[in-house]
């Protein structure tokens, strides 16, 4: 049985992954109407994955005798100033999930909740990749220079590790 602790906090991660999935979609949006076909496949692919981020937390809390919320969720931009200033905001909202998740990892280890403990880690692997995925394309914008646009777009497919895909909730 989850402590309400724990149950709030991954109810309000459940918020931060369906924001970060919107967040995606509105970043992949921006890029398909601004001829960026190869940002815009990533952004699409990065928001499929955080859906399973929401849903892996929606079914571990029902799972474990809580009662998982399906929030409303805030608009996310819909201007991006640049590729670049876009991924900056990648990098910077990966960051502050990972701190997010790192502060329900530690509610579980005052509360000694072993196995909330245990089902956080795969999210503690996962946002190391989400922040060097990030940054990986951020160094690479900087080799190419902002005037390669073209070269970025045709190739930033090829940046994506292993995608990331998480096993289905069981
Ligand atoms: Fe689910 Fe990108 O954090």
């Amino acid at each position: 049985m989850l402590k309400k602790k724990v149950e709030d906090l991954c109810n309000r991660q459940v918020e931060r992954e369906g924001y970060s999935m919107n967040l995606y979609l509105a970043m992949a949006s921006w890029a398909e109407v601004n001829g960026l076909a190869g940002v815009a496949g990533w952004m699409y692919a990065q928001a499929e994955e955080e859906k399973l981020h929401m849903l892996k937390f929606v079914r571990y809390i029902n799972e474990r005798g809580g009662k998982a919320i399906i929030p409303a969720f805030k608009k996310p931009p819909s201007e991006f100033k640049s590729v670049e200033n876009m991924f900056r905001e990648v990098l910077k909202h990966e960051q502050f999930v990972t701190a997010s998740i790192n502060e329900i990892v530690a509610l579980t280890l005052q509360e000694k909740d072993f196995n909330t403990n245990n089902f956080l880690q795969w999210f503690v692997m996962e946002q190391v990749e989400e922040e060097s995925s990030a940054m990986a394309i951020l160094d690479k914008l900087n080799l190419l220079g902002k005037d390669n646009m073209y070269q970025f777009d045709r190739d930033i497919m090829s940046l994506r590790g292993t995608g990331g895909n998480p096993p289905a909730a069981e």
